[in-house]
């Protein structure tokens, strides 16, 4: 297996390239040996271990970690149907460096069919309601496909992203699913990602240069502006202290 063959190239935005001080890089390689620890105790404990991974920056972080650690992990995604070219671009770059093919759930034909006959193609823009009706046939309901029959899954979500993730611990009880949830980079922040990727010359979303700092399905996230939080790209219409697609609610 190869590693690092794609060389990234800097860019203008600062946030995607951070400076590389001695003191950052050895705060992300202390971080690294955390979570390779951590998910190392994890594949033993539960055997049937899987990652959600979504090609955001911290997904590729731990993507990154699973495959050069050959921690005894699956990893899948959800494919919604919706995701933006840049996503599928990374996905076909991600089997070419890691030398795998992607799991993917997409959401139940049915389901998908009769909301855009019923309520437009475009509708989640119209209502809360029908915003979640959206995220829970594209991506609720096919995780729960996703987590069936698994002891424990891993997540790339950080306390520092979103009002509503900001007491979120390393390791907790999914009461929703039903299985234990790993979050190992609870405690990482946006500029160890981002050192993460450019010291282990990891490939990533290229739309993360473009201003996205997270990154969902196409018609639902957009660029933010220097200082704006890291989550106003997403689904920007709704109040931040609602703004959970369901895949991480507590119940
Ligand atoms: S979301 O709930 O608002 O969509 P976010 O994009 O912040 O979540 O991602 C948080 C974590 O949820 C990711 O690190 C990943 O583990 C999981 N996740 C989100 N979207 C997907 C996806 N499409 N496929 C797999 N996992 C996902
Ligand atoms: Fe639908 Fe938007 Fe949710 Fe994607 S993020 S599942 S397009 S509402």
């Amino acid at each position: 297996m190869t590693f690092g063959v794609n060389i990234l190239k800097p860019t203008n935005n600062p946030a995607t390239s951070p400076e590389l001080t001695d003191a950052l890089k050895a705060s992300v390689k202390e971080k690294r040996a955390q979570v390779v620890a951590l998910l190392a105790e994890a594949s033993e404990t539960f055997k049937n271990i899987t990652f959600a991974n979504s090609y955001g920056a911290e997904d590729m972080v731990l993507t990154d970690i699973i495959a050069k650690e050959k921690l005894n992990i699956e990893i899948f995604s959800l494919d919604t149907g919706r995701l933006p070219p840049e996503t599928y671009t990374l996905m076909a770059e991600v089997e070419k460096t890691y030398e795998t093919k992607p799991v993917v759930f997409f959401p139940k034909y049915e389901a998908v069919e009769e909301y855009v006959r019923t309520k437009g193609i475009n509708a989640f823009y119209e209502s809360i309601e029908l915003r979640k009706a959206c995220c829970h046939m594209r991506k609720v309901e096919p995780l729960k496909r996703a987590l069936a029959n698994k002891e424990a899954w891993v997540t790339g979500m950080r306390a520092e992203q979103a009002a509503t993730r900001t007491s979120l611990p390393a390791r907790e009880f999914d009461e929703g699913n039903q299985l234990e949830k790993y979050n190992p980079l609870s405690d990482w922040t946006e500029q160890e990602v981002w050192a993460y990727i450019r010291m282990y010359e990891v490939p990533y979303n290229a739309l993360h240069d473009q201003f996205y700092p997270s990154i969902g399905c196409g018609p639902c996230t957009r660029a933010v502006a220097m200082g704006e939080d890291i989550r106003s790209g997403r689904w920007w219409w709704e109040d931040p202290n609602s703004k959970e697609c369901g895949l991480h609610v507590k119940n």
